[in-house]
């Protein structure tokens, strides 16, 4: 072999080692302090700017310590890709006034081939929030930031973070495209108002692989516009289960079509797996929603179609007009906390159509007797359930 030959492969191995170098920007070179005091907002937004704008794939580094931060927005677009590596614990202000106006204490927006990963915590230190959060009284509940706001990113991964004590919704995932979720943890009081874990709407491929959802409201929601999406290894609880919903309530919502729900957890929960539309509601879709291998430990309501959600009272007569179509609960095992613990309740306007249950063994331990169903407007096909959990009271449409 001629030593030109070895000279241009040194020099291609070199250039390949450097091409896949990524470059590191430390929020510390930045000014951040790391000592859970002074703010290091600008610092670690400045890293971003650079990495973003570098001509290599580039690595934020958030390192061990905690950071107290007030706003934090990790736009794109960005010329190659980044990864945001946290092994520290980032706090928000307490205070919601240092915060105001913004619907997001930490934004990624606009980015494609964004992971974010390393192990660390994004602190919401909400719980001042909580005790102003009317929103229960007055329906209004977007007033306060959600701590990890994801909007406009495809192609990218979370891995490996956790959210803490969110002021309003954990993470809420919007307008996104083939995102993966893994190893996600959240953490909340079961008593925090509004704090949803993982919410996704209007986005299409997003993949929860393993998740440890402890929360006040949905370990994970999906609003309108969710579509191809993948739920699985997922623990929950306390909290209020996994749900699609609600739906209905505005008008021009997307359909919710392909969600799959496989091998979770649910452990004291309010519900368990949930479809809820809101009655009145314009024209909508939801199909293709398949809940399958899940364990229910002590859940109010393991399984719940609810077209007549109204949480806060005053709601239009009017049926749901959400056709809820292609739907299966299959192996569905566990506790009921309560004595219905299977209630299918359909729009009498539009009737569910193509509801398959099969599987699904259910108990309840109370003096009222064995765990029974109720259902309306669903003529769902049944395999291998008992009579008492397959719809045994029919409801009058
Ligand atoms: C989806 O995103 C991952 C990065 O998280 C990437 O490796 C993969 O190629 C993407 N898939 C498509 C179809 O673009
Ligand atoms: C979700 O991600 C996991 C881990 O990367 C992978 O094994 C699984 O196939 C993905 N599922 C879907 C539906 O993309
Ligand atoms: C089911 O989920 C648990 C986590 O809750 C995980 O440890 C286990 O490996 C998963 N099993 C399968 C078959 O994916
Ligand atoms: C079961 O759930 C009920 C209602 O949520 C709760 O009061 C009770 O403490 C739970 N039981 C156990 C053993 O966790």
């Amino acid at each position: 072999m001629g030593s030109k030959f070895i000279e241009v492969a040194t020099l291609l191995m070199l250039a390949l080692v450097t091409k896949t170098q990524a470059v590191s920007f430390d929020v510390k070179r930045y000014g951040a302090k790391a000592n859970g005091n002074t703010d290091d907002a600008t610092a670690i937004n400045n890293a971003w700017k650079d990495a973003c704008a570098a001509t290599d794939p580039s690595t934020v580094v958030i390192g061990e310590g905690t950071y107290m931060a007030g706003s934090l927005t990790f736009q794109g677009p960005c010329k190659n890709p980044v990864t945001v590596q946290v092994k520290g614990t980032i706090k928000a202000p307490k205070d919601t006034a240092k915060l105001k106006g913004q619907d997001g204490w930490v934004v990624f927006q606009n980015v494609k081939g964004l992971t974010v990963n390393g192990g660390g915590s994004f602190d919401g230190q909400g719980s001042v929030a909580w005790s102003i959060n009317d929103c229960a009284k007055t329906g209004q509940c977007n007033a306060l930031p959600i701590n990890l706001r994801l909007t406009g990113l495809a192609n990218s991964k979370f891995q490996d973070v956790t959210s803490i004590d969110s002021k309003l919704f954990h993470m809420n995932i919007i307008n996104c495209n083939n995102l993966t979720l893994q190893h996600i943890t959240i953490n909340a009081p079961d008593h925090s108002l509004n704090t949803d874990g993982i919410h996704i709407g209007r986005s299409k491929g997003v993949n929860i692989t393993g998740a440890d959802i402890k929360t006040g409201d949905d370990c994970v929601s999906l609003g309108d516009g969710a579509q191809q999406i993948n739920v699985e290894n997922v623990k929950c609880g306390p909290g209020h289960g996994i749900s699609v919903g609600s739906l209905g309530k505005y008008q021009n919502e997307e359909p919710v079509i392909g969600v799959t729900v496989r091998n979770c957890t649910i452990t004291n929960t309010m519900n368990g797996v949930r479809i809820k539309t809101w009655p009145g509601s314009p024209n909508g879709i939801a199909s293709n929603l398949h809940f399958e291998d899940i364990v229910m430990n002590n859940v109010s309501t393991p399984i719940l179609v609810d077209q007549t959600y109204c949480p806060y009272g005053q709601c239009e007569e009017a049926p749901s007009k959400i056709k809820i179509s292609d739907i299966s609960f299959k192996n569905i095992r566990g506790t009921s906390a309560t004595q219905l613990a299977v209630r299918i309740i359909c729009s009498k306007g539009i009737p569910c159509k193509n509801v398959a249950i099969s599987d699904v063994h259910l108990t309840y331990n109370g003096k009222e007797g064995p765990a029974t169903s109720e259902c309306a407007n669903v003529q769902p096909t049944v395999t291998g359930v008992p009579a008492s959990l397959a719809c045994a009271k029919s409801l009058p449409s």
